[in-house]
């Protein structure tokens, strides 16, 4: 069974991203697939800072998120959108586990990517994507499936059990899910 990660570009208490990432989590869960889901608060690690990974070492919270994308094949991100790009939190855990040279192995390289967008208003938080997808492809090497969600008037969107209400927004996820599922595991 392929398993797949998945996380939130926010540790916000109620964030809209995290309630995408709980749904993405149950839908998988729901089909072919295990799914792990994380939470980047678990994960605390201070700003990127050169002469802090020369003095220090790379902190031990990046060694286990580079070991939890490593024990998936795929992985999940739900980002909010912060002017237009994506969160420091999620930009700082990626260059973080960019330089944790333990475990072994390269997540980037190893696990297939997928992205989901949350934002109460109308572009649905799309645009931060074009950032994340350009960090992970180009930046990292890794495969990121072409296929993205993004959930605008995302406030409103899930219902009281966290399950997104709208029909079209549902069909893109599940497509997209499937196409995850199948492309997970590929590059390892
Ligand atoms: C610094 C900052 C920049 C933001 N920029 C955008 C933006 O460019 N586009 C957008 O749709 N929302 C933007 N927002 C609003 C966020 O989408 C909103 O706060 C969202 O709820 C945060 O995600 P979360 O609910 O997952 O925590 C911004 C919020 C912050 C704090």
């Amino acid at each position: 069974m392929k398993k797949i990660l998945v996380f939130a570009g926010s540790i916000r208490s109620g964030a809209l991203s995290a309630k995408l990432a709980a749904h993405v989590a149950r839908e998988l869960s729901l089909m072919d697939a295990g799914s792990t889901l994380i939470s980047l608060a678990d994960y605390e690690l201070p700003i990127y800072n050169g002469d802090l990974e020369k003095e220090e070492g790379v902190p031990e919270n990046a060694k286990k998120l580079k070991a939890q994308m490593l024990a998936h094949q795929g992985v999940y991100i739900a980002s909010p959108e912060y002017n237009a790009s994506m969160p420091p939190l999620l930009k700082n855990a990626i260059d973080w586990i960019s330089r944790a040279k333990e475990p072994a192995g390269n997540p980037y390289k190893q696990c297939t990517f997928a992205l989901g967008a949350t934002s109460d208003g109308r572009f649905g938080g799309y645009r931060g994507l074009y950032h994340l997808r350009q960090s992970l492809e180009l930046g990292l090497g890794a495969l990121v499936i072409p296929e993205q969600v993004a959930i605008a008037g995302a406030g409103s969107a899930f219902d009281e059990r966290g399950a997104l209400k709208d029909e079209g927004n549902q069909k893109i996820l599940k497509a997209q899910l499937e196409k995850l599922i199948a492309m997970a595991g590929v590059l390892v």
